[in-house]
């Protein structure tokens, strides 16, 4: 029997050093290069040359200004600030590439569903069919109040308009124009049938939309489709919509039970189990043996920084953590910020985590799980946590950026593609094709948006 294929995502972000907090200042970090289109062709080329399915681009509206009631520490060190456009840096790694697919991150809380249909829909053009979306809701308060609310949306409310969102952009992306709408027939002076070109005409509690869409349908119409909930709402919507989700686990354990859950979910949305790929975040800290992987692990911990760290903190779980003593365990709370990110220091199995303990390991990686050592060792992980954890593919985060992926893509690929659990060449033309096999163009005939027998939720 053919061995289980992973599948691997970048995870980046348009700001310098994203998620290793103060590593911007790293001899080896290329970070502060961000703002140059150099840094991101560089990226690209080398995901590209490791047989990537994609990078992904987080984002955030907004400063980390929870830490202290003010921006000062996300500031000083860098802390997802600057924050640039995710979106305007992809036709230019796209000019350079055939295979790679992008996924930038952006929020339902505050784009207009017309418009970003529109947006994602012209790079889905201009990449070849190549785009994807990372779906979010957006947690931090100081993006509400700069995006013209009071304050932040509750979550509850945050998902129902997400929700909505999606069956807008669906409806524009899958609807509005037929397949053969544009005819290109110059002798009957004609671009496209108008009586193929469709109204939506939405009506709903969040949006109200007509239509049509303003795109002529494009390779892939609906982008790959990402996202990253862990709240229960946050799976359940993950479980509808999503074709891919991200998750952040430090133990395999802990990974198993989340990749369960969402294969239930999953399920009980009418959807086949493996219809959502799982992809957890790792970072990877490679060396020639395992020992000098610990020094080099040591290291950066030691270049970490701890008030920017906290300030992050701060922001992924919505507590102000200056008010706290450094050795004051963590409190398990409902967050209307990131629950999973409270839940790793909170509901880990294992032990629990001060606030000391929980920054050191949140400004690698965010923290995610650490796969430390040889490129042998790394290979064997990525092995256990794809079988016994029954992850589909990993996203690979960094510490200093871009050479986290160099490493990655010089030292580990060529490990993983010896065991025959990772491609040698691209399967398909489109990210869809090379996330679920050739032919896959589009959404699956049973999801949501391609379902007729559920036009009367959706329409
Ligand atoms: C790996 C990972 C990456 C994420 N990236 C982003 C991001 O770039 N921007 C964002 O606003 N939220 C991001 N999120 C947050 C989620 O998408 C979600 O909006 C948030 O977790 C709140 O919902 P929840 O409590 O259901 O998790 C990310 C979460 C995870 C686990």
């Amino acid at each position: 029997m053919s061995k289980k294929q992973i599948h691997l995502n970048g995870f980046i972000q348009n700001s310098p050093s994203p998620h290793s907090t103060g590593l911007w200042k790293h001899e080896k970090d290329q970070g502060t290069g961000h703002n140059r289109l150099e840094y991101w062709i560089d990226t690209a080329m080398t995901l590209e040359r490791g047989r990537f399915d994609a990078l992904f681009i987080a984002d955030v509206l907004g400063t980390y200004s929870v830490y202290g009631n003010n921006h000062d520490a996300a500031a000083k060190h860098a802390v997802q600030l600057p924050a640039h456009d995710p979106t305007l840096v992809i036709p230019a790694m796209a000019a350079v590439t055939k295979h790679l697919g992008f996924a930038p991150t952006i929020s339902t809380t505050y784009a207009q569903p017309y418009s970003l249909a529109r947006q994602l829909s012209t790079l889905d053009h201009l990449t070849e069919g190549r785009v994807a979306w990372n779906v979010v809701t957006s947690y931090l308060e100081s993006e509400a109040v700069n995006m013209g609310l009071e304050q932040r949306l509750p979550k509850e409310m945050r998902y129902n308009r997400a929700d909505e969102f999606l069956q807008v952009v669906y409806k524009l992306w899958e609807d509005s124009w037929a397949e053969d709408a544009v005819q290109y027939d110059r002798e009957n002076d004609t671009f496209a049938d108008p009586d193929k070109v469709h109204m939506i005409n939405h009506r709903g509690e969040f949006f109200n939309v007509p239509g049509p869409h303003l795109v002529e349908p494009s390779p892939q119409r609906t982008p790959v489709l990402f996202q990253a909930g862990a709240s229960p709402k946050g799976r359940d919507f993950a479980a509808k919509h999503a074709e891919a989700v991200f998750t952040k686990n430090h133990s395999l354990e802990a990974l198993a039970a989340y990749v369960k859950d969402i294969r239930e979910r999953t399920v009980a949305q009418g959807r086949n189990a493996d219809d959502v790929k799982v992809f957890p975040m790792i970072l990877p800290i490679i060396g020639e043996t395992e020992a000098e992987a610990y020094e080099k692990y040591e290291a950066l911990q030691n270049s970490v920084s701890y008030e920017g760290t906290a300030s992050l903190l701060s922001g992924h779980t919505g507590i102000d953590f200056s008010q706290y003593d450094p050795d004051q365990y963590i409190e398990d709370i409902e967050t209307e910020a990131v629950q999973g990110n409270l839940d790793m220091y909170t509901k880990d199995p294992n032990r629990k985590w001060t606030l000391r303990e929980a920054i050191k390991n949140h400004g690698l990686g965010n923290g995610t799980v650490k796969f430390i050592g040889t490129p042998v060792q790394i290979a064997d992980r990525i092995e256990e946590w794809a079988t016994e954890g029954d992850a589909d593919g990993f996203n690979i985060a960094q510490t200093y950026s871009p050479g986290t992926f160099e490493e990655f893509v010089d030292l580990v690929v060529p490990e993983l593609q010896a065991r025959g659990i990772y491609r040698t060449e691209y399967e398909g033309e489109t990210l869809r094709e090379n996330m679920f096999g050739k032919g896959r163009k589009h959404l699956a005939d049973n999801h949501p948006a391609k379902r007729p027998n559920l036009a009367g939720q959706w329409y």
